[in-house]
């Protein structure tokens, strides 16, 4: 591990691929309260917590790969941290997909992102139904916690055991397998409540329609709905991520068509049906938030910049405008039918970059403002600034300054000056989304830890990496006891 903060970063590539592929491969155990041994730095005294992540657990079954990582079942990795001293429990959402292919050990489901049954196009043709599996972000609401999947319904977990518990329609909020996002937002800004979990479900179709949802997630009335709206727009919609601020909920509609012959005939997945289109417009859809001032107030529709967004870093309000950060792709990236995932070749894809648009609500125009060139993605602030001004924002980033690459390198730049530091776990290292946790009674905003889980290729295991939020020292690196693939999004639950 390299300190990059005083150093020249190196521009010119320097992962090994298999270093990076190694991480592809099936979970192969599940543990419980498992003591993790320290390998560097110290245990952070007094911390008691507990980090959730979900990501793809299970890539192959009898011999045969997942087309990509996103179609993978989802697991759930737990570390409890008890005055410093961290405990890992790991367990597979048990959805009824992985249980039936479980007990066969072949994929009997296709696959969103291209996965497809054995027995060609024949087999797959007119077979639209899907596996929900619960890969991509875990919370907690109310007294569950929820592994999440967009497309349907949320799991609902034991928050000790994690023994999966089943979908839950969250005590009738949702109809069964009704679609929810992976994408809440904890807000601790609102006027309403000292926290609000802020989310979405999308209905798709020749029209769109956006559910808006607001639970309080504190105190007696914990996982309760409190505000629900519906708006629909005109198009096709495909929204994986948000933004909120105190009054606003943010959505960018990107110009993409979806044609999903290919997808009926058993050619392709659902998500490779996706295409940018030149001659669209993509739009900003802001729909007023019900504990905000503007409840009950028709949503604004307003033109975005070009490009293609899959997460929202932070936005906030300024008066009539809205700044909202954003990880934009020249296009949408996709790994296409005959492409191995394990062996694609990064100078074909287009790299994420953290630009900023600034929208006025009152003129409906928007003005994009690049931060910097470097690849990146997972971008997070202080979740005590969420929906409010940020100073800072931390990210998983390429080493390389420019160029599409494996991330490897943790950044944090500061959104006004625009000066960054950087950590790099290369050449070896891989890094995921950096959880940010402010410390106890913290008053900085940059005052606190960042959690990442890091593939570590020189040894083809997973460790955990905790870095101080400030400067990006590393103050604790263990070893974990399971390998975890490349991952998707996680939380922490004080
Ligand atoms: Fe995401």
């Amino acid at each position: 591990m390299t300190n990059l903060q005083d150093k020249k970063i190196d521009k010119f590539k320097s992962f090994n691929k298999e270093d990076w592929s190694s991480a592809y491969q099936n979970v192969e155990k599940e543990l419980t309260k498992e003591p993790l041994k320290i390998s560097k730095g110290n245990n952070i005294k007094n911390l008691n917590g507990t980090l959730l992540r979900n990501g793809p657990g299970i890539l192959e079954r009898g011999g045969q790969w997942v087309h990509h990582p996103f179609d993978g079942d989802g697991m759930i990795t737990s570390i409890k941290f008890e005055n410093g001293q961290p405990f890992l429990t790991n367990r597979f959402v048990k959805t009824q997909g992985y249980l039936e292919e479980e007990k066969i050990n072949k994929f009997i489901y296709r696959g969103v992102f291209g996965t497809q049954k054995n027995g060609g196009i024949l087999n797959n043709a007119l077979d639209l139904k899907f596996k929900n599996i619960a890969n991509t972000h875990v919370v907690k609401l109310g007294d569950e916690i929820l592994a999440l999947w967009e497309a349907a319904g949320p799991h609902a977990m034991d928050p000790d055991s994690l023994d999966t518990i089943g979908l839950t329609t969250l005590k009738g909020v949702l109809k069964p397998n009704e679609a929810f996002s992976a994408h809440p937002k904890t807000d601790l800004n609102s006027n309403t409540s000292s926290e609000l979990l802020v989310t979405f479900g999308v209905q798709t179709g020749p029209k769109s329609t956006i559910r808006l949802m607001e639970f309080d997630n504190a105190g007696t009335n914990s996982g309760k709905l409190i505000f629900d709206r519906k708006d629909t727009f005109n198009g096709f919609a495909f929204l994986h991520d948000f933004a909120i601020t105190t009054n606003w909920a943010i959505f960018l509609q990107n110009a993409i068509d979806f044609n999903p012959l290919p997808f009926v005939m058993g050619q392709r997945g659902a998500a490779q049906c996706l295409k940018s289109n030149p001659n669209k417009k993509a739009k900003f859809f802001f729909i007023p938030r019900e504990s905000g001032l503007f409840r009950g107030q028709p949503p604004l529709t307003i033109d975005a910049p070009e490009g293609f967004v899959f997460h929202h870093v932070n936005a906030f309000e300024k008066d009539s405008k809205i700044v909202l950060d954003s990880i934009f792709y020249d296009d949408f990236p996709s790994v296409g039918p005959d492409e191995n995932f394990r062996d694609i070749d990064f100078d074909k894809y287009p790299e994420g970059k953290l630009k900023r648009s600034i929208i006025d609500l009152k003129t409906k125009t928007c003005e994009l403002e690049t931060f910097s060139e470097q690849c990146c993605e997972f971008a997070v602030v202080n979740p005590k600034n969420l929906g409010l001004k940020a100073t800072f924002s931390w990210m998983a980033s390429t080493s390389q300054k420019l160029g599409n690459a494996p991330l490897q390198a943790i950044k944090k730049i500061n959104l006004t000056s625009k000066e960054e530091i950087s950590w790099s776990a290369g050449p070896s290292g891989f890094v995921s989304e950096p959880i940010m946790v402010p410390s106890e009674n913290s008053s900085k905003e940059d005052e606190g830890f960042l959690f990442i889980l890091l593939w570590n290729g020189e040894r083809r295991g997973s460790d955990l990496v905790i870095l101080d939020a400030k400067d990006l020292k590393e103050l604790a690196v263990y070893e974990l006891p399971i390998s975890i693939p490349h991952g998707l999004h996680g939380s922490w639950v004080n």
